[in-house]
């Protein structure tokens, strides 16, 4: 499994000093003479599991392992919450702040904030737009897309689809990750329905990735192409059971492949039973680990440099992009092996007969 690449790429591109990606030192002068203790704001524990089931808890594991203090708190998807809770980690003296921004406009108040108050920052997983965050650490988030789009098609063809109707869920709006997962997949897809090899069907973005918002749409859209559509581009689990949800009410669950992110308990379950056509597995224990290290340094008012930057307009923002992984029934084997879910999690009653017939035992 990838982990170990992972690792050495996430440690490997954190080097002390260095001219280039290292974040501006506004923050990191004030950080120097306090203790270092880090807060973190998750968005939510709605859009995804994985914020709480995952997050937190690479999170806590990586700054227990530095015996750094921290303060991760979720801000439960609401916008005031997420500013409240910022305010309150600036006053309780956080010299290094992370966050999942809810979407850029908040994100930039609340960096900008920490930044006046001589916090460092980073933005965790989503990229504030037009921010001041020093730092930004993701994964490859355009690959995360490509994934997607190219597991659909392989699917599709598995399936024998002739013309097959792609219907797309997007993930929210006001999140620029769900911009780039869309251009990865457009960039595989787009190129098919020109082809007229494939029909673009209905296309919807949903709202804070709200999950019940996505079983709406989603039967909105089978209504509108009169019960026809053969694939369906989910940007993350959450919104692949969504539509399964509603596919199953049609008796059309395993009969259309339908993508998802995240390698949650409940995708990994859908793969396995045939539901789910494939999911995208980011190994969070790596990302929180780049991020910890990261804002540990900058909590202890030390630069590092990134090696690579992403542009946000015309600003260079030093980051780090991890590589994510697809999976399919053959492969859920392996996320279980890398330690981010367990079989017992996945491997419930309903789906012990699925876990052997993948090889897990
Ligand atoms: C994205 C994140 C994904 C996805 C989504 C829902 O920003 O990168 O993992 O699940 O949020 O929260």
């Amino acid at each position: 499994m990838r982990k170990g690449i992972l690792t050495i790429a996430a440690v490997g591109l954190l080097t002390t000093g260095g001219l280039t990606a290292c974040g501006d030192d506004s923050g990191d002068k004030a950080a120097s003479a306090k203790t270092p203790k880090i807060g973190v704001i998750l968005p939510d524990s709605k859009s995804s599991a994985r914020w709480e089931t995952a997050d937190r808890r690479f999170l806590e594991e990586a700054f227990k392992a530095a015996g750094v203090k921290y303060d991760i708190q979720n801000a439960q998807n609401d916008k005031t919450a997420f500013q409240t809770i910022a305010d309150q980690m600036i006053t309780g003296g956080v010299t290094a702040l992370m966050i999942v921004n809810l979407d850029s406009g908040t994100g930039k108040a609340v960096l900008d904030k920490a930044k006046s108050q001589g916090v460092a920052t980073i933005d965790y997983d989503r990229l504030t737009l037009g921010g001041s965050a020093q730092y930004y650490v993701s994964f490859d988030n355009e690959t995360v897309g490509k994934l997607q789009g190219e597991g659909l098609s392989k699917c599709l063809t598995e399936k024998g689809a002739k013309n097959p109707v792609v219907a797309y869920l997007n993930g929210s709006p006001t999140d620029n990750n769900a911009t780039l997962f869309k251009a990865g997949y457009d960039s595989v897809l787009k190129p098919k329905f020109d082809a007229k090899e494939y029909v673009k069907g209905p296309e919807d973005a949903v709202p804070a990735w709200d999950n019940a918002q996505a079983a709406t749409i989603f039967e909105q859209q089978l209504t509108k192409a009169n019960g026809k559509i053969d694939g369906v581009l989910a940007a993350n689990d959450g919104l692949g059971n969504a539509a399964i949800s509603i596919l199953k009410k049609n008796k059309l669950n395993g009969k259309v492949p339908v993508t998802g992110q995240d390698a949650s308990t409940e995708g990994l379950q859908n793969i396995l039973a045939g539901d789910q056509c494939m999911t995208v597995y980011k190994a969070v224990r790596e990302e929180a680990k780049a991020a910890s290290d990261l804002a540990i340094a900058l909590a202890k008012g030390e630069k590092k440099d990134t090696g690579q930057t992403v542009k946000d307009g015309d600003r260079d923002v030093p980051s780090v992009l991890l590589t994510p992984k697809a999976i399919t029934k053959e492969s859920v084997k392996d996320v279980i092996a890398d330690g981010y879910v367990t079989k017992e999690e996945v491997c419930t009653a309903a789906y012990t007969k699925f876990c052997a017939e993948a090889g897990i035992s």
